[in-house]
Protein backbone atom coordinates (compact mmCIF):
# COMPACT_ATOMS: atom_id res chain seq x y z
CA UNK A 1 0.00 0.00 0.00
CA UNK A 2 1.66 3.74 -0.98
CA UNK A 3 2.39 6.02 2.13
CA UNK A 4 -0.82 7.35 3.68
CA UNK A 5 -0.79 11.60 2.64
CA UNK A 6 -2.52 13.30 4.80
CA UNK A 7 -3.84 16.65 3.87
CA UNK A 8 -5.36 19.35 6.46
CA UNK A 9 -8.00 21.72 4.15
CA UNK A 10 -7.19 25.55 5.08
CA UNK A 11 -11.22 25.72 4.82
CA UNK A 12 -11.07 25.23 8.63
CA UNK A 13 -8.07 27.40 9.32
CA UNK A 14 -8.16 30.83 10.83
CA UNK A 15 -7.50 33.28 7.92
CA UNK A 16 -6.70 35.83 9.52
CA UNK A 17 -3.22 34.32 10.22
CA UNK A 18 -3.34 32.21 7.26
CA UNK A 19 0.96 31.32 6.97
CA UNK A 20 0.84 30.81 10.78
CA UNK A 21 -2.01 28.31 10.80
CA UNK A 22 -0.53 26.69 7.59
CA UNK A 23 2.96 26.38 9.77
CA UNK A 24 1.28 24.63 12.51
CA UNK A 25 0.50 21.88 10.00
CA UNK A 26 3.51 21.45 8.12
CA UNK A 27 4.23 17.88 9.38
CA UNK A 28 1.41 16.87 7.15
CA UNK A 29 1.94 16.12 3.34
CA UNK A 30 -0.07 17.97 1.67
CA UNK A 31 -2.17 21.37 2.35
CA UNK A 32 -5.47 21.05 0.96
CA UNK A 33 -7.01 24.05 -1.29
CA UNK A 34 -11.24 24.07 -1.07
CA UNK A 35 -12.25 27.01 -3.81
CA UNK A 36 -16.36 27.13 -4.16
CA UNK A 37 -18.17 29.37 -6.26
CA UNK A 38 -21.62 29.63 -4.88
CA UNK A 39 -22.78 27.63 -8.17
CA UNK A 40 -21.81 24.67 -8.56
CA UNK A 41 -21.99 24.42 -4.83
CA UNK A 42 -24.18 26.49 -1.76
CA UNK A 43 -20.84 28.64 -0.48
CA UNK A 44 -18.17 30.46 -2.10
CA UNK A 45 -14.46 30.56 -0.62
CA UNK A 46 -11.06 31.74 -2.39
CA UNK A 47 -9.51 32.12 -5.80
CA UNK A 48 -6.08 32.21 -7.19
CA UNK A 49 -4.56 34.79 -5.14
CA UNK A 50 -4.79 32.66 -2.17
CA UNK A 51 -3.85 29.80 -3.68
CA UNK A 52 -0.58 31.86 -4.57
CA UNK A 53 -0.18 32.98 -0.71
CA UNK A 54 -0.37 29.32 0.20
CA UNK A 55 2.11 28.67 -1.99
CA UNK A 56 4.39 30.81 -0.59
CA UNK A 57 4.02 29.96 2.76
CA UNK A 58 4.88 26.14 2.45
CA UNK A 59 7.02 23.60 0.39
CA UNK A 60 3.74 21.18 1.08
CA UNK A 61 2.06 19.80 -1.90
CA UNK A 62 -0.47 22.37 -2.75
CA UNK A 63 -3.79 20.21 -3.48
CA UNK A 64 -6.62 22.44 -5.36
CA UNK A 65 -9.76 21.26 -4.95
CA UNK A 66 -11.98 23.07 -7.58
CA UNK A 67 -15.82 23.13 -6.92
CA UNK A 68 -16.79 25.47 -9.61
CA UNK A 69 -18.49 25.37 -13.14
CA UNK A 70 -17.81 26.19 -15.41
CA UNK A 71 -13.84 24.97 -14.49
CA UNK A 72 -12.01 25.08 -17.53
CA UNK A 73 -11.26 28.58 -18.28
CA UNK A 74 -9.72 28.70 -14.69
CA UNK A 75 -7.08 25.84 -14.69
CA UNK A 76 -4.15 27.90 -15.80
CA UNK A 77 -4.30 30.39 -13.04
CA UNK A 78 -4.59 28.12 -10.52
CA UNK A 79 -1.48 26.18 -11.96
CA UNK A 80 0.10 29.42 -12.41
CA UNK A 81 -0.67 30.54 -8.65
CA UNK A 82 1.54 27.24 -7.48
CA UNK A 83 -1.18 24.15 -7.06
CA UNK A 84 0.65 21.17 -7.78
CA UNK A 85 -2.61 18.94 -7.87
CA UNK A 86 -5.97 20.15 -9.49
CA UNK A 87 -8.78 18.22 -8.78
CA UNK A 88 -12.15 18.84 -10.75
CA UNK A 89 -15.54 17.38 -10.34
CA UNK A 90 -16.74 15.17 -13.06
CA UNK A 91 -20.54 16.49 -12.42
CA UNK A 92 -18.89 20.05 -14.04
CA UNK A 93 -17.00 18.84 -16.85
CA UNK A 94 -18.82 18.14 -20.02
CA UNK A 95 -15.53 17.30 -21.48
CA UNK A 96 -13.68 15.46 -18.62
CA UNK A 97 -11.20 13.97 -21.05
CA UNK A 98 -9.62 17.83 -22.47
CA UNK A 99 -10.01 19.67 -19.12
CA UNK A 100 -7.72 16.48 -17.63
CA UNK A 101 -5.45 16.66 -20.17
CA UNK A 102 -5.30 20.69 -19.55
CA UNK A 103 -4.40 20.19 -15.87
CA UNK A 104 -1.47 18.00 -17.34
CA UNK A 105 -0.62 20.12 -19.91
CA UNK A 106 -0.55 23.21 -17.43
CA UNK A 107 2.07 21.64 -15.37
CA UNK A 108 0.01 19.95 -11.99
CA UNK A 109 -1.35 16.70 -11.33
CA UNK A 110 -4.87 16.28 -12.85
CA UNK A 111 -7.50 15.09 -9.99
CA UNK A 112 -11.32 13.97 -10.60
CA UNK A 113 -13.60 14.43 -7.86
CA UNK A 114 -16.85 11.99 -7.92
CA UNK A 115 -19.82 13.67 -5.10
CA UNK A 116 -21.43 10.86 -2.91
CA UNK A 117 -23.96 9.82 -5.29
CA UNK A 118 -21.92 9.94 -8.36
CA UNK A 119 -20.84 6.36 -9.26
CA UNK A 120 -17.42 5.00 -10.33
CA UNK A 121 -18.04 4.37 -14.11
CA UNK A 122 -17.94 7.76 -14.77
CA UNK A 123 -14.12 8.00 -14.65
CA UNK A 124 -13.72 4.31 -16.16
CA UNK A 125 -12.55 5.76 -19.51
CA UNK A 126 -10.15 8.59 -18.03
CA UNK A 127 -7.66 6.52 -15.80
CA UNK A 128 -5.11 6.94 -18.20
CA UNK A 129 -5.46 10.57 -17.71
CA UNK A 130 -5.55 11.27 -13.97
CA UNK A 131 -3.16 11.34 -11.14
CA UNK A 132 -5.64 11.14 -8.27
CA UNK A 133 -9.72 10.43 -7.82
CA UNK A 134 -11.32 11.98 -4.87
CA UNK A 135 -14.16 10.06 -3.75
CA UNK A 136 -16.43 13.03 -1.93
CA UNK A 137 -17.54 11.55 1.70
CA UNK A 138 -19.98 14.07 2.58
CA UNK A 139 -22.06 16.43 -0.06
CA UNK A 140 -19.52 19.30 -1.49
CA UNK A 141 -19.41 22.47 -0.39
CA UNK A 142 -18.96 22.64 3.59
CA UNK A 143 -16.24 21.71 6.06
CA UNK A 144 -17.77 20.18 9.76
CA UNK A 145 -20.44 17.73 8.23
CA UNK A 146 -20.83 13.76 8.72
CA UNK A 147 -18.63 11.13 6.72
CA UNK A 148 -21.32 9.04 4.36
CA UNK A 149 -20.04 5.77 5.09
CA UNK A 150 -21.80 3.96 1.98
CA UNK A 151 -18.87 5.55 -0.14
CA UNK A 152 -16.83 2.97 0.78
CA UNK A 153 -18.44 0.67 -1.44
CA UNK A 154 -17.16 3.19 -4.27
CA UNK A 155 -13.80 3.14 -3.03
CA UNK A 156 -13.92 -0.41 -3.05
CA UNK A 157 -14.79 -0.80 -6.81
CA UNK A 158 -12.30 2.48 -7.78
CA UNK A 159 -9.44 0.31 -6.49
CA UNK A 160 -10.66 -2.71 -8.10
CA UNK A 161 -10.97 -0.26 -11.48
CA UNK A 162 -7.45 1.40 -10.90
CA UNK A 163 -5.67 -2.11 -10.83
CA UNK A 164 -2.05 -1.27 -10.35
CA UNK A 165 -2.24 2.24 -11.61
CA UNK A 166 -0.40 4.86 -10.13
CA UNK A 167 -3.44 6.86 -9.11
CA UNK A 168 -4.25 8.42 -5.16
CA UNK A 169 -7.75 7.63 -4.07
CA UNK A 170 -8.34 10.73 -1.83
CA UNK A 171 -11.00 11.29 0.80
CA UNK A 172 -12.57 14.43 1.88
CA UNK A 173 -15.25 14.99 4.36
CA UNK A 174 -15.74 13.84 8.09
CA UNK A 175 -12.71 12.70 8.41
CA UNK A 176 -11.30 11.58 12.06
CA UNK A 177 -9.57 8.99 13.60
CA UNK A 178 -12.44 6.16 13.14
CA UNK A 179 -13.46 7.59 9.87
CA UNK A 180 -10.24 7.19 8.21
CA UNK A 181 -9.79 3.96 9.57
CA UNK A 182 -12.74 2.81 7.69
CA UNK A 183 -11.72 5.07 4.59
CA UNK A 184 -7.66 3.25 4.25
CA UNK A 185 -9.90 0.16 4.98
CA UNK A 186 -11.75 0.22 1.75
CA UNK A 187 -8.93 1.30 -0.02
CA UNK A 188 -8.09 5.27 0.40
CA UNK A 189 -4.49 6.65 0.68
CA UNK A 190 -4.98 10.22 0.99
CA UNK A 191 -6.82 11.72 4.04
CA UNK A 192 -8.08 15.31 4.05
CA UNK A 193 -8.96 17.24 7.46
CA UNK A 194 -10.21 20.12 8.17
CA UNK A 195 -12.13 20.44 11.41
CA UNK A 196 -9.94 16.76 12.76
CA UNK A 197 -6.56 19.10 12.31
CA UNK A 198 -7.56 22.80 12.49
CA UNK A 199 -10.03 22.65 14.88
CA UNK A 200 -8.00 20.66 17.23
CA UNK A 201 -5.30 22.83 20.00
CA UNK A 202 -2.46 20.68 19.05
CA UNK A 203 -2.54 20.39 15.30
CA UNK A 204 0.66 18.54 15.36
CA UNK A 205 -0.85 15.89 17.34
CA UNK A 206 -4.16 15.63 15.51
CA UNK A 207 -1.64 14.79 12.64
CA UNK A 208 -0.06 11.72 14.46
CA UNK A 209 -3.09 10.92 15.71
CA UNK A 210 -4.81 10.56 12.19
CA UNK A 211 -1.20 8.67 10.71
CA UNK A 212 -1.50 6.01 14.17
CA UNK A 213 -5.66 5.56 13.75
CA UNK A 214 -4.34 4.04 10.19
CA UNK A 215 -0.87 2.89 10.95
CA UNK A 216 -1.89 -0.80 11.88
CA UNK A 217 -3.19 -1.25 8.03
CA UNK A 218 -0.12 -0.19 6.19
C1 LIG B 1 -16.06 20.16 1.67
C2 LIG B 1 -14.58 20.37 1.43
C3 LIG B 1 -13.71 19.75 2.45
C4 LIG B 1 -13.85 20.29 3.86
C5 LIG B 1 -13.72 19.11 4.78
O1 LIG B 1 -16.76 20.56 0.54
O2 LIG B 1 -14.22 19.84 0.17
O3 LIG B 1 -12.34 19.79 2.04
O4 LIG B 1 -12.88 21.24 4.20
O5 LIG B 1 -13.98 19.54 6.07
P1 LIG B 1 -14.15 18.53 7.29
O6 LIG B 1 -12.88 17.73 7.40
O7 LIG B 1 -14.37 19.45 8.43
O8 LIG B 1 -15.33 17.65 6.97
ZN1 LIG C 1 -12.07 19.61 -0.39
Amino acid sequence: MAEIVIAPSILAADFTQLGAEIADVSSADWVHVDVMDGHFVPNITLGPMIVEAVRRSTELVVDVHLMIEPVDQFIDAFVAAGADVVTVHVETCTHLDRTLAVIRDAGARAGVALNPATPPETVQYVLDRVDLVLAMTVNPGFGGQSYIPGVETKIRELRAMIGDRPIRIEVDGGITTSTARQAVAAGADVLVAGSAIFGAVDRAMAISDLRDSIRALQ
